[in-house]
């Protein structure tokens, strides 16, 4: 994983770029993580996708933090045992008390060098105080174009989450 920002300290509440809390982080595909045909598990790669957001949202809060939800996510090609898989994290937004991280997932063949982009997925995290409950999260400080792009997409996947879960509930 990427080492975070020294200036990062646990009770700072100001404004923090998306580059002090992003994490990469790498995995081998072991015969355990895969069925018996040698492709990987969803569910491992899930795991790590969890993971690694899970790093970004505690490096960006400096506490506790919670996977509230995990969009759609597609597995885009198949990743093999004997395989590296690198992912990549970063905090697109922050609300209230959630963040949404997207996670973007690549493959490489180690014999070959072939890099693959296998998923990529977007997850929301709240940050909790010591009784379990939210608590509000610094602001993103949005740093250059990328930045920018990446919050106003989040901002109309939030909203589009909304408006699902509303739905759902009115039945
Ligand atoms: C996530 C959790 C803390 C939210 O608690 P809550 O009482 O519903 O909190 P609130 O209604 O005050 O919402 C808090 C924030 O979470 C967001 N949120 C709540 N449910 C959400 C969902 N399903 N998807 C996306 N965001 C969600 C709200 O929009 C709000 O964001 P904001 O503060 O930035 O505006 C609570 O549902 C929980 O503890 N869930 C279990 C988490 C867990 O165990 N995860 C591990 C995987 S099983």
């Amino acid at each position: 994983m990427t080492q975070p920002d020294r200036q990062d300290t646990p009770t700072q509440q100001a404004g923090k770029t998306s580059g002090q809390s992003a994490v990469t982080l790498t995995h081998q595909v072991l015969p355990e993580d895969a069925n018996p045909a040698g492709n990987v598990h969803g569910g491992v790669i899930l795991k790590l996708i969890d993971t690694a957001a899970g790093v970004v949202a505690m490096r960006h809060v400096r506490g506790w933090a919670v996977t509230a939800s995990i969009d759609r996510m597609d597995f885009l090609k198949p990743v093999y045992v004997g395989e590296l898989v690198t992912l990549k994290a970063s905090l697109n937004m922050v609300g209230h008390t959630s963040m949404e991280i997207g996670v973007r997932v690549e493959a490489e063949n180690l014999l070959t060098g072939e890099v693959r982009h296998t998923n990529s997925a977007y997850l929301t995290f709240v940050a909790l105080d010591e009784h379990g409950c939210p608590r509000p999260a610094p602001p993103l400080v949005l740093e250059g174009e990328v930045a920018e792009r990446r919050h106003r997409q989040a901002l109309r996947r939030r909203e589009l989450r909304r408006q699902a879960i509303a739905e759902e509930r009115r039945g």
